[in-house]
């Protein structure tokens, strides 16, 4: 046995389930003596969280993964283990590739981590463990949380909903929500760790579960004293009620911001994708949402490329967008990823054509943020305070509650403090302001 100064290194890829996932997996690893480093050279143990749902979030794995070799080559006792969701569909595949990794773990086994390093401490030998993508969701956690004011806390693990695009239903499993007082006090603790801001998380958060609806469980939060801004992701269109709208209007600290993926803007794709709604009704939703919470920002996900996509399917698209007007949109090129439904499809699109429909897209849509942002310029916004930045002290950056990125002047508001700042200057990714 080694003695309690043992290094921890955690690399994270993907989405804030991810990030989840990878807090509690520190911290379950903390109770067998490993504390975290920035540093891989210094680490005893180096955990990978991956992610599969593109081509090139895999690659970057298996890059790092390829760099980690020589770290194991210089220092034989060094642990290597990955997790997450390539994990999940690679398995065995990992270790033929690369023989260097100890350990695969599968994303329903992720709690099982500080027994595998255990193992492994005491005998060394290739693990892996795939075996249960719906595994239970370990009723007690002890999440190792990252930054300072704002953090993730998963309400509901999986997905039923099968995209044809979409590889996580794969990796992910069944849906399985957590019991709504295990959620309130996972939340009372971060809390009492001094978190402000809460997102509850889900692949699909309005089919939580866990014997309430969504809504009550995000009214029932918002109650928990010291949540001062209260979050949550990810919104399918197909069944976002007027229940939660109703919820988000009369919240106290509910904020005003619905990601709400809508992935194309033309009925022939949505089918194809499996998205089961329409644009006509995914444009009543938007109406119905902006009619009941004014304020409410509006952002989401979008990919192009998908096959079968012509150029009038394309260019509805855009015109969706115009119509919208989202605050902001993230936009994927389509990724085959094999083993889903799309991936067999005929007309896939090549590589050229995606890439100038990601471009012209993108133009379009960071037209729309900008002048949603300019519309901002001379008010007033709460911003939740999250650090000074690291060039100039005088600098603060924060959010606002519809959740965009702020730069403000201050001389010394501290991190988890909401203040108020007047927008002077607004951009497509980023406003600026003074505290007032
Ligand atoms: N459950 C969430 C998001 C999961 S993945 C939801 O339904 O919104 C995050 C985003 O990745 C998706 O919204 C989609 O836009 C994108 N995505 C998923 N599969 C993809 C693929 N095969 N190629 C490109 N983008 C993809
Ligand atoms: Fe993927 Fe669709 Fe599930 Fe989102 S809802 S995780 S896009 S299958
Ligand atoms: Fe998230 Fe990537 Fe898995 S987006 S759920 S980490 S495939």
């Amino acid at each position: 046995m080694r003695d309690m100064e043992k290094k921890l290194k955690i690399l994270t890829y993907g989405c804030q389930m991810n990030v989840a996932d990878s807090e509690r997996m520190a911290g379950l690893l903390k109770k067998i003596g490993y504390t975290l480093t920035d540093d891989a050279e210094d680490a005893d143990l180096i955990l990978i969280n991956t992610c599969c749902v593109r081509a090139t979030a895999e690659d970057k794995v298996i890059g790092q993964i390829g760099r980690f070799k020589t770290l194991k080559q210089k220092k034989p006792s060094l642990i290597l283990g990955v997790a997450g969701c390539m994990a999940q569909k690679e398995g065995e595949n990992l270790i033929k590739r690369a023989p260097h990794i100890d350990f695969v773990l599968g994303t329903g086994q992720s709690s099982e981590v500080a027994r595998v390093v255990e193992s492994l401490e005491r005998e060394r030998k290739h693990f892996i463990d795939t075996s249960n993508v719906s595994g239970e969701i370990p009723s007690e956690v002890f999440p190792l949380r990252g930054g300072k004011v704002s953090t993730f806390i998963p309400i509901m693990y999986g997905c039923n909903n099968f995209c044809t695009y979409c590889i996580v239903p794969y990796v992910r499993g069944r849906e399985r929500s957590r019991p709504p007082e295990e959620i309130f006090s996972e939340v009372k603790q971060a809390v009492a760790e001094g978190f402000k801001e809460i997102t509850l998380l889900g692949q699909n958060v309005n089919s939580y579960s866990g014997g309430m609806s969504f809504a009550e469980l995000l009214k029932a939060v918002d109650k928990i004293a010291g949540v001062e801004r209260l979050r949550f992701m990810t919104s399918h269109p197909k069944d976002l009620s007027d229940e939660l709208i109703a919820a988000i209007a009369g919240g106290k600290n509910i904020c005003e911001h619905i990601h709400l993926p809508v992935q194309y803007g033309s009925d022939k794709i949505l089918k194809r994708m499996n998205r089961v709604y329409t644009v006509e009704k995914y444009l009543r939703l938007v109406e119905k949402i902006r009619a009941a919470i004014p304020d409410v920002s509006l952002t989401t996900d979008l990919i192009v490329g998908f096959p079968g996509e012509t150029e009038e399917d394309f260019k509805e698209t855009l015109d969706f967008l115009r119509e919208v007007k989202f605050d902001a949109a993230f936009t994927f090129i389509y990724s085959k990823r094999s083993g889903t439904p799309a991936a067999t499809f005929e007309n896939q699109i090549d590589d050229a054509t995606k890439h100038r429909r990601l471009e012209e897209l993108m133009s379009v849509q960071n037209e729309i943020s900008l002048e949603k942002n300019l519309a901002l310029k001379d008010s007033v916004v709460e911003v939740l305070v999250e650090g000074a930045s690291k060039t100039d002290e005088k600098i603060f950056t924060g959010r606002t509650r519809s959740n965009k990125l702020i730069l403000f002047e201050h001389g010394k508001e501290n991190a988890g403090e909401l203040v108020n700042v007047k927008i002077s200057q607004a951009q497509t990714w980023l406003l600026k302001g003074k505290a007032i």
